[in-house]
């Protein structure tokens, strides 16, 4: 089986993958059925493992960001953890916080499933079904310490954005942090011809998903009573925008 993952072509294209194989596995989700000709191929590993350059290339910088930002023990939640590669590094780098990992594709849970057999890993919960574009889903995860959200914004559309912030936003706990990362506009504006290229491959495919504008995730965030404690700048021309649930 072949795996098509999003991932730009170039350094300075930020990292991406998207499985659209499963997508059209997955009835009523919201899971985007269109994928840019931008597209590379990814070969699964053993054992149901997807292995996603991106997401080894990307893993120290985001593990070291979450290390500074996150508590030392409580509740973590991650969004679309895709393969499986980061979670299994947090939840090393972070043995007193209790990790869960989620995903709305089913070979993605697999794939969490087999990274995190590699092993043994107290702090690390078995993955968990999560669409994180509908209403409520919070409801059923209260009280988290830290979530993260890594390349999926540009991958959904406005009003999905929207929900997503705001479901971050009740499931916090109060004083709780999120980082949420990925390739952004600045000012409006696309800064390097990669992210140019890529924006434009995800409008064609698909109008009502691309990139989002800084500025306007700094309005949704502070909207949802989040805290914007600063935007960090990633490798690869990504942006982390980190954010605390106010008390
Ligand atoms: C670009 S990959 C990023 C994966 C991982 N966070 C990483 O950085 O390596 C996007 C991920 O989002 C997941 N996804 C897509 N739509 C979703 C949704 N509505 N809710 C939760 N996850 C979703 C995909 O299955 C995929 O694993």
């Amino acid at each position: 089986m072949l795996v098509l993952f999003y991932e730009k072509l170039n350094l300075e294209f930020t990292d991406d993958c998207l499985n659209s194989w499963s997508m059209s596995k997955v009835p009523n989700m919201s899971l985007r059925k269109n994928i840019p000709s931008t597209a590379s191929v990814a070969i699964p590993g053993q054992d149901g493992r997807l292995l996603a350059t991106a997401a080894d290339r990307n893993a120290n910088p985001i593990v070291d960001l979450v290390v500074e930002i996150a508590p030392e023990t409580g509740q973590a939640l991650e969004i679309a953890s895709g393969t499986g590669q980061h979670i299994v590094k947090l939840a090393a780098a972070k043995p007193k916080l209790n990790w869960q990992p989620s995903d709305i594709d089913p070979t993605r849970i697999a794939s969490i499933k087999t990274w995190s057999s590699d092993k043994t890993l107290a702090n690390l919960n078995t993955p968990i079904f999560l669409d994180a574009t509908q209403v409520g889903w919070s409801s059923e995860h209260t009280n988290q310490n830290f979530v993260l959200l890594v390349n999926l914004i540009h991958l959904i559309s406005v009003s999905e954005t929207k929900t997503i912030i705001g479901e971050i936003s009740l499931a916090l706990a109060s004083g709780g942090r999120s980082i949420i990362y990925g390739p952004f506009k600045r000012n409006g504006k696309l800064t390097t011809p990669g992210d140019k290229s890529f924006h434009q491959s995800l409008k064609a495919t698909d109008p009502e998903i691309g990139y989002k504008n800084d500025t306007w995730m700094i309005e949704q965030v502070k909207r949802e009573g989040l805290a914007l404690l600063r935007i960090e700048k990633m490798p690869a021309n990504n942006l982390a925008f980190i954010v605390e649930k106010q008390r």
